[in-house]
């Protein structure tokens, strides 16, 4: 995590990124804060759910590993559209890494080992945590006049409720074979 002297500053943009809008400066860097920390959980929800894709080991290895492929692709799909959201009403958004680490709420995982039913579990809740934080995002996104932020990311809280569904679903048949 980088100090705080160093923290990315996203608004006010550089003219030249201040894209034209009819919403206020105050409007877009609402809209601007709600949204660029859903970007950077996207990235670190995207590496995370490779990451299981990659160092999954034991019973149902095929299964899980495409059902994570599958789900790395869908985060992946909604973090342009969430970045270029975000440059369409003039704000600026997610720049590198380290600004993806100052950003995230989802947390990494550099386990050397973890047991494909706890990774089933923790991308489940990952994926409750996201969806709650796309809900409130919503929310700004409606009290500052984005409705078109709100519609893309009713879309992309409807697909991290289906990855959360399959997660869950699984998870209950883990128990089942207890
Ligand atoms: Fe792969």
């Amino acid at each position: 995590m980088q100090s705080t002297k160093s923290k990315i500053e996203s608004f006010p943009p550089p003219t030249q990124l201040a894209t034209k809008t009819d919403l206020t400066p105050q409007e877009v860097k609402a809209i601007t804060e709600a949204v660029n920390p859903l970007v950077a959980d996207a990235f670190a929800l995207y590496v995370k759910t490779k990451n299981f894709h990659w160092h999954l080991y034991g019973s149902h290895f095929r299964d899980y590993h495409e059902l994570f492929d599958e789900q790395a692709e869908s985060i992946l799909e909604s973090i342009d559209t969430m970045a270029e959201r975000i440059r369409r009403v003039g704000g600026t958004t997610i720049r590198s890494i380290s600004h993806i680490g100052q950003l995230q709420t989802i947390k990494d995982d550099n386990s050397s080992m973890v047991p494909a039913g706890d990774m089933v579990r923790i991308l489940m809740e990952d994926n409750s945590h996201m969806a709650k934080m796309i809900r409130d995002a919503i929310e700004v996104c409606d009290e500052n006049r984005d409705s078109a932020t709100s519609n893309q990311l009713q879309d992309i809280l409807d697909k991290t409720e289906r990855r959360k569904w399959f997660l869950y679903e699984v998870m209950q048949g883990a128990k089942n074979a207890e």
